[in-house]
């Protein structure tokens, strides 16, 4: 039996219970995808399922490998998958009830799985899926953002913010972006047309009769964002929208990312190779170096996205 390294969850809680394990390979069902694993993206759902917060949704049975964000090569596929091949370079997500992506080799879905931007490396490669799956998947299908709208993205400087800044601007709306002050630079230069600093100025001051919120922070700054929404408007959040005491004629729209995305990754990399979205990594961290990844998601406030490189370029 082939084996490989991987990061599995043994317990759910703290980062201790994250161990560099020595696994079987595992092998591709009928519409599944092998991929040797070049880089892994970390998210914050990855320490998120690690604290069990998802495990009256998730069902795993531990220890589970962890990590979906994925860039590498194919390396055998299932039955019925005609999309992709051996050999062909890709990014995408693995799933973690099949074989997560902190390992050596992840199985996906072949519909979660797409040939790679032929203008990045596997590292970049493997910060952009789950981002910016969300990012299109709130703008375009959660608010419907049309060119001209404006739109409020709350933590812009984040991972799903930085490609929702991106991909509003591309759509021709005007993007106003909440962000800490380390950051404002960051977020004008990603091309927000207007950055809030949200820590200094209350944002509820600065704009009003907005059409889209984008919401990726919660708690009270989506509880102040009703106000500045105009009669008809969206607020659309990636973390969730309360049962009862929204405004009457605003819509609140919580988004849960549909993974199964490869043709909405198929035209993210193309606007990756076409130049209107710039993708840039904060930190790279090895893969045995998985828990030390994960605090600074959870706890480091990030500038960027954070990646584990598992192979080294020759
Ligand atoms: N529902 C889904 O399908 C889905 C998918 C992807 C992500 N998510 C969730 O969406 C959230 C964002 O994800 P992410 O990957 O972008 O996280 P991230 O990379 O950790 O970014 C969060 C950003 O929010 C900023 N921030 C914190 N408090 C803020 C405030 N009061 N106002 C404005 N900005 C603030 C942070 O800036 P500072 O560090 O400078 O404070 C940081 O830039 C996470 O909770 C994630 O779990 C959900």
């Amino acid at each position: 039996m082939e084996m490989m390294k991987a990061i599995r969850i043994h317990a759910y809680g703290g980062s201790e219970n994250l161990k560099f394990d020595e696994v079987p390979r595992p092998e591709p069902k009928s519409g599944e995808v092998l991929i040797q694993v070049y880089a892994a993206g970390v998210n914050p759902i990855d320490w998120k399922i690690r604290e069990g917060f998802f495990k009256q949704v998730y069902d795993y049975s531990l220890p589970v490998i962890v990590g979906a964000d994925v860039a590498g090569v194919v390396t055998s596929v299932g039955d019925g998958v005609n999309t992709l091949q051996p050999g062909q370079a890709v990014y995408g997500t693995a799933d973690m009830m099949l074989s997560g992506a902190y390992a050596e080799y992840a199985l996906g879905y072949a519909d979660a799985i797409a040939p790679m931007p032929k203008t990045l490396d596997y590292l970049h490669a493997a910060s952009v899926p789950i981002v910016a799956i969300t990012a299109w998947q709130s703008l375009f299908d959660g608010a419907n953002l049309q060119p001209g709208q404006s739109v409020l993205i709350h933590g812009g400087a984040g991972g799903v913010g930085r490609y929702a800044i991106q991909l509003a601007k591309w759509k021709s709306a005007r993007v106003i972006a909440t962000a800490s002050a380390a950051n404002l630079n960051d977020v004008k230069n990603l091309g927000a047309d207007r950055a809030i600093d949200y820590a200094a100025q209350a944002f509820e001051e600065q704009v009003k009769d907005i059409d889209v919120v984008l919401d990726l922070v919660g708690g009270e700054t989506q509880a102040r964002s009703w106000q500045i929404i105009r009669p008809g408007g969206v607020l659309v959040s990636t973390v969730g929208v309360p049962q009862s005491g929204i405004p009457h004629g605003i819509q609140a729209v919580p988004v849960f990312a549909n993974l199964r995305a490869n043709s909405q990754l198929q035209q993210i990399a193309q606007l990756i190779d076409d130049g209107p979205i710039k993708v840039s990594v904060e930190q790279i961290f090895e893969l045995a170096e998985a828990a030390k990844a994960q605090e600074v998601s959870q706890h480091g406030h990030p500038r960027g996205k954070l990646v584990l490189q598992v192979v080294h370029p020759s």
